[in-house]
Order: C-alpha cells, then sequence, then structure tokens
C-alpha cells in the first residue's frame, strides 16, 4: 500500500489542519486532534451500524463526500467537524488509503430476497429504476460518480436513502439519487438496503 506523507496548510476557518500525518496512523490512531477513523468506521474501514464502510470505496468518491462535508454540501453532526479539520491533502491521502483497502466477500443473498426485485428492476409505476441501472450490476459501481453500494451497512444505506427521500441529503449530481429514493416506501427501503448489506463488495481500484 502506498502512502505520501501529508504536508499541510493552514486551515481556511482558523483550525489548524492536520500535520504530516501518515493515513494508517490517522485510521488506527488518530492524530492532530482527529479521532481514529477505525473508532467510527470499524478497524479496518469495514463500517457499522450507522458509520458507512468505506474500505473499497472509489477514491475519487470518498473524496468528493469529504469535500462535501467540509464545504457544507452535505451536512451530518458528527461527520463534518471531522471532515473540516482535515486538510485537502489529508482528504486524498484518507481516500485513497481506504479505497485501497481490501475486506473478504461475504455471501450473496439470493433472487428470493424481499429487496432484490427493486434492487434488480426497480418501481416504474413510481419511476424508480432499479440500483444496478446506475450503481451497476450487483451495486459494485461504476466510475466516480456512481459508488459502490454492495457490502455497505443496512444502516447506512437506509439512512441515506431516507435522507434523500426527505431531502436532508442533496449533494448528489442532478438529483439522480433523490429522484430514485423519493418513490421507494418504507419497508422497500429497509429490505433493499438489507439485499445490498448482504452483497459482496469488489474492492474499487
Ligand atoms: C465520531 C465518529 C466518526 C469518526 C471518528 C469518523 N467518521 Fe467518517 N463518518 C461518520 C458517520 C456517522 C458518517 C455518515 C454520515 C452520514 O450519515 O451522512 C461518516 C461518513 C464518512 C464518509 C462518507 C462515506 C460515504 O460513503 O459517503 C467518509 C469518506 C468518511 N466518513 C471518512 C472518515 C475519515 C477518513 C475519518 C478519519 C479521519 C473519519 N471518517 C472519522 C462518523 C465518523
Ligand atoms: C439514476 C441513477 C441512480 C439510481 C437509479 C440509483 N442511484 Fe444511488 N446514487 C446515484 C449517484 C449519482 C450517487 C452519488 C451521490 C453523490 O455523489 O453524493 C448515488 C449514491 C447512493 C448512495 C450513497 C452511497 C454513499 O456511500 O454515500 C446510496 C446508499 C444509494 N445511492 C443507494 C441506491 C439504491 C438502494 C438505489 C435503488 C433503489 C439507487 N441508489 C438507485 C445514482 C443512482
Amino acid at each position: 500500500m502506498q502512502w505520501t506523507a501529508v504536508v499541510v496548510l493552514a486551515g481556511t476557518a482558523g483550525a489548524v489542519q492536520a500535520q504530516s500525518v501518515n493515513p494508517a496512523t490517522l485510521a488506527n490512531s488518530g492524530g492532530d486532534g482527529l479521532a481514529a477513523c477505525a473508532s467510527c468506521h470499524g478497524a479496518q474501514g469495514e463500517g457499522q451500524g450507522a458509520m458507512p464502510r468505506l474500505a473499497g470505496i472509489n477514491a475519487a468518491y470518498l473524496r468528493k463526500q469529504l469535500d462535501d462535508l467540509a464545504e457544507g454540501r452535505r451536512e451530518h453532526a458528527l461527520m463534518s467537524p471531522i471532515a473540516k479539520a482535515m486538510s485537502p491533502e489529508t482528504r486524498e491521502a484518507m481516500s485513497g488509503y481506504y479505497a485501497a483497502t481490501a475486506l473478504p466477500a461475504s455471501a450473496p443473498p439470493g433472487d428470493a430476497h424481499p429487496g432484490a426485485r427493486v434492487a434488480q428492476r426497480g418501481a416504474w409505476d413510481r419511476n424508480v429504476p432499479g440500483c444496478v441501472q446506475c450503481h451497476g450490476p450487483g451495486g459494485r459501481g461504476v466510475g466516480d460518480a456512481f459508488p459502490p453500494i454492495a457490502g455497505q451497512t443496512a444502516d447506512y444505506l437506509s439512512a441515506q436513502l431516507e435522507a434523500w427521500k426527505a431531502g436532508r441529503r442533496s449533494n448528489d449530481p442532478i438529483g439522480l439519487m433523490q429522484a430514485a429514493a423519493r418513490g421507494l416506501t418504507a419497508e422497500e427501503i429497509r429490505d433493499v438496503s438489507d439485499y445490498f448489506s448482504k452483497l459482496p463488495m469488489e474492492a474499487s481500484r
């Protein structure tokens, strides 16, 4: 795994942002006033409950989320202050670090799972496309813009779908996710989140 020493610039809001932190050290032990990412995101970035999995997710996508959180386009009481305290260089380094972390795959659920229908075919009577049409076969993600959702925690997936549905998250390009989430029922959100949480995620390049 490759890492570059993070060189630092003074913070924007008066705070001094992270200095020369090795990504693995910041991830596991914290540093420069930042808590260890692992304390919330899990020892290997596998996620737990409402704390999303970071391991194996596309680096450019993680970087966009950290920038959105740091600059207020996406809001979260716990994560926004952390992203704001990271320099742009640290955000870049941590995105690369977690994207390159591979985790063992789990056994996939079958087509009989209650979330399989919405995942694969959507609910066209309510203008909801199948999730895989944008997130790729098996929810593995496509390029930098469509993140993998397979192997993500069910609580985090359902929280994001609820947030888009209610308009609390709105940093998606041209409202694609807001449109997809709006037509889903609470039960479909629960089932489709459980379905993707059980699909194996392949590490992104
Ligand atoms: C106090 C707990 C906590 C700590 C410590 C923490 N995070 Fe987070 N992080 C969260 C939560 C909760 C979310 C989900 C926010 C939401 O639901 O919108 C999140 C979201 C994220 C996301 C967006 C993921 C996605 O798929 O959209 C990234 C990237 C991230 N964190 C990176 C980090 C990094 C890097 C560190 C360490 C420097 C870190 N986090 C430390 C709680 C934490
Ligand atoms: C029309 C395309 C499209 C469809 C259909 C779609 N998505 Fe998305 N989804 C996106 C885009 C684009 C993003 C990235 C948003 C951003 O940049 O913040 C995204 C992001 C997400 C995220 C946030 C991931 C993270 O780590 O932050 C979740 C969860 C998600 N989608 C779940 C779903 C589910 C479940 C379905 C099916 C019901 C679905 N999506 C259907 C385009 C789509």
